[in-house]
């Protein structure tokens, strides 16, 4: 691949949520100054980049992304001060920050929508405000959460537009004044010395004039029309100009419903942001519904990364999980008894594929997904909205019969607090943690993965340090061998003289493939079994036994 190379395209990045970090003041939230005392764990993993998920001034009904002021921090996590300290002590540390960008939609506590609503200040038509009730609304779009995509304000004496949680007012970018009013905000924080965003469900901000029905049958109706709309790409290409072109900053645009092509319009040399973060292999599992049962094969997660690395035009994120997504280990492989080998598993993917690799908090020591038993102990809207959706539409009794869906699937695994040792509440909190801790803790967590030499956490840290060693895992042409096979998942990664390949048995039982002659295997560069093994077009792989064999 004739790839011109850049920063981010090297990078790590590490993602921070910061509400389940680290709590320095026992009020069981995390908040600014706990990553502060955890900035040298970070830099210790090899991580270039943080990626902070929202710290806005927020009513936090979505966690923060639901914002009430831009340029303001959310008190519970510190403040403005806080974050300059935070900031500079990233940069102090050789690493840079990147801030999550939530302009598709505010919170309904937003002064523009609190001027808007009651028609003030020239705020009327930056929402989308159309005459209809809950029973007659304007469209039958549907709120990613559950629901109809539409409430009612009293004030305004008509319904407004949320694709989230009805305090999650949409944004009509085809207002210019409202896209002025984003552009400012966003020269405003790259003006304090942040290096970049990511660019929450961006992909959303242009809505087709009329706002036509979508097909009932689609599990988020409406989202033909809201995905990709028909100015999302000038809009996004204004905004690059305007913004964060004019510094050296690096962009990934969340992109919901978004396929190859149209990706490859976003992120080709000329295109508005230098990654996106597509869903396609996020799909795998997932049935018609969010309520079908998470079933998924290996080829069509194999199909599905592959055609990403050969597809697109343009450079390539790499994400397993974040904080929309269950745990990997529990996802994709094994969290009981090779919950290990698992996690490590999982990180040779990540780290030997073409892109920019993101590691979500605690992926790096293999955290599991959280045994829910019931919708009290869930703060997700997603997973309650889904719920509460399928219980108002007759379709379920209640949570136990979908409790095995919902344990697979809640953005609540991803959110339960990082797991620091095995103190009480896994060293997160000295309060109460505002959502439970993972009853794992006291075997999974930092302290005990920083002593244990076969842990997750050092075997990340070797993959770090390869594939900063070997460009050939960042900018390699990747060619998929044995494309139908179930148990096993194996590349060649090439790049001018150097050649790689890897080994990935996705199965609990030991596996032997043939290899394709031209991919005999050679010197071994990394594993997550100590014992070699003898090489040949043969290869025998243990339980979820990951290789790694230079080509050379
Ligand atoms: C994105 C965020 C998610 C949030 C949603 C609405 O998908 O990652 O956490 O709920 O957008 O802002």
């Amino acid at each position: 691949m004739d790839e011109e190379r850049a920063w981010w395209k090297e990078a790590v990045v590490y993602q921070i949520y910061p509400r389940s970090f680290n709590d320095s003041d026992g009020d069981g939230v995390g908040d600014l100054q706990g990553i502060i005392d955890r900035l040298d764990y970070v830099a210790s993993l090899g991580a270039d980049v943080i990626w902070l998920n929202p710290v806005y001034d927020s009513p936090q009904a979505d966690n923060g992304y639901d914002i009430r002021d831009y340029r303001a921090i959310y008190d519970e996590y510190g403040t403005m001060a806080d974050w300059e300290e935070l900031l500079a002590e990233v940069h102090d540390r050789d690493m840079r920050l990147i801030m999550d960008l939530v302009v598709n939609h505010t919170s309904t506590e937003h002064e523009w929508f609190q001027q808007s609503r009651r028609d003030e200040g020239g705020y009327r038509n930056y929402y989308f405000w159309r005459e209809g009730d809950a029973e007659h609304p304007p469209n039958n779009w549907k709120s990613g959460f559950g629901g109809s995509a539409w409430a009612s304000d009293e004030e305004a004496g008509m319904q407004y537009l949320h694709l989230f949680d009805e305090t999650q007012a949409d944004l009509d970018w085809d207002e210019a004044a409202v896209r002025e009013d984003v552009y400012d905000l966003i020269n405003w924080w790259l003006e304090k010395g942040i290096d970049g965003f990511r660019m929450d469900v961006i992909n959303l901000i242009s809505k087709p004039e009329g706002l036509p029905d979508g097909d009932p049958e689609q599990d988020w109706v409406g989202i033909e029309h809201f995905a990709n709309g028909p100015r999302a790409q000038e809009y996004l290409a204004e905004m690059a100009a305007e913004t964060y072109d004019n510094y050296d900053a690096m962009t990934v645009g969340e992109c919901v419903g978004i396929d190859v092509e149209t990706a490859s319009d976003y992120v080709s040399a000329d295109g508005p942001m230098d990654m996106v973060f597509h869903f396609e292999h996020m799909q795998v599992d997932m049935g018609d519904r969010w309520l079908s049962p998470a079933e998924w094969d290996l080829s069509d997660l194999k199909a599905v990364m592959s055609y990403w690395q050969t597809e697109l035009d343009g450079w390539n994120s790499l994400y397993l999980t974040n904080h929309d997504q269950p745990r990997i280990v529990s996802r994709f492989a094994d969290d009981d008894e090779y919950r290990v080998e698992s996690g490590k598993l999982l990180g040779t993917l990540l780290f030997t594929l073409s892109g920019t690799p993101y590691v979500y908090q605690g992926q790096e020591i293999g955290m599991t997904n959280y045994p829910w038993s019931g919708l009290d102990e869930l703060d997700d809207l997603q997973s309650i909205g889904k719920v509460e959706e399928a219980i108002e539409a007759g379709e379920i009794d209640g949570f136990e019969e979908v409790q095995d869906i919902v344990r697979a699937r809640s953005r609540d695994n991803a959110r339960t607090p990082m797991q620091w040792d095995d103190s009480e509440n896994a060293g997160f909190t000295n309060g109460d943690p505002w959502l439970a801790v993972n009853p794992d803790y006291e075997d999974v967590n930092v302290a005990a993965a920083e002593a244990d030499p076969d842990s997750v956490l050092h075997y990340y840290r070797e993959l770090v340090d390869l594939r900063d060693a070997h460009a050939v895992f960042v900018y390699g042409d990747y060619e998929l061998l044995l494309p139908d096979h179930e148990e096993v998942w194996a590349y060649r990664m090439e790049l001018d003289e150097e050649a790689v390949l890897v080994a990935l048995n996705f199965s609990d039982t030991e596996t032997t493939v043939t290899l394709d002659p031209a991919a005999a295997v050679g010197d071994l560069l990394v594993s997550n079994y100590d014992e070699q093994h003898p090489n040949g077009t043969e290869l025998t792989l243990r339980p979820y036994e990951a290789r790694v064999y230079s080509l050379n």
